[in-house]
């Protein structure tokens, strides 16, 4: 019998619809290698989605969700790694193809590890209290797309 799916709690559940376009944006980069677009016009885009979308989700976590489990908490401490790495990589202006092919991976396997592991693991320990806080503070950010190049269609 295959375990059942550990349903993500409603609070969580708008960040979890943001790592649904994450790993979008993984799939986007890989297509547009696979069509041959120019690294530019990839890294313009991914630049896009960082800063309007990346930044905000990874503070979000970073200030309300991974405090649940704390700071010296051995899968806090691998996911903030991973976010500095990933702000690292965006941010970088040289060499654009290699810098792209990690975030390619390096984006859903770190979405990966927080669907997978780190959620569950922060909801199962949550309390109601910090539950009901994070609701509270919630502003859902609607995703729009940004339609002015959309080199993998
Ligand atoms: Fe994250
Ligand atoms: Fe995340």
């Amino acid at each position: 019998m295959k375990p059942k799916p550990i349903k993500r709690h409603l609070v969580l559940q708008p960040l979890s619809r943001e790592h649904h376009q994450g790993l979008l944006l993984s799939w986007k980069i890989r297509t547009g290698f696979t069509k041959k677009i120019a690294y530019s016009r990839i890294k313009a885009y991914t630049d896009w989605f960082y800063k309007t979308y990346l930044i905000p989700h990874f503070t979000e976590e970073e200030t309300h969700i991974f405090p649940i489990l704390g700071e010296d908490n051995d899968l806090v401490k691998k996911a903030i790694t991973q976010h500095r790495r990933l702000k690292r990589l965006f941010n970088t202006e040289k060499d654009i193809e290699k810098s792209l092919a990690i975030i390619e991976e390096e984006l859903e396997q770190h979405i990966r590890f927080e669907e997978r592991i780190l959620f569950n693991e922060i909801q199962k320990v949550a309390t109601e209290q910090q539950l009901q806080t994070i609701a509270a503070h919630q502003n859902e950010k609607e995703y729009i797309e940004n339609s002015s190049d959309m080199f993998w269609k």
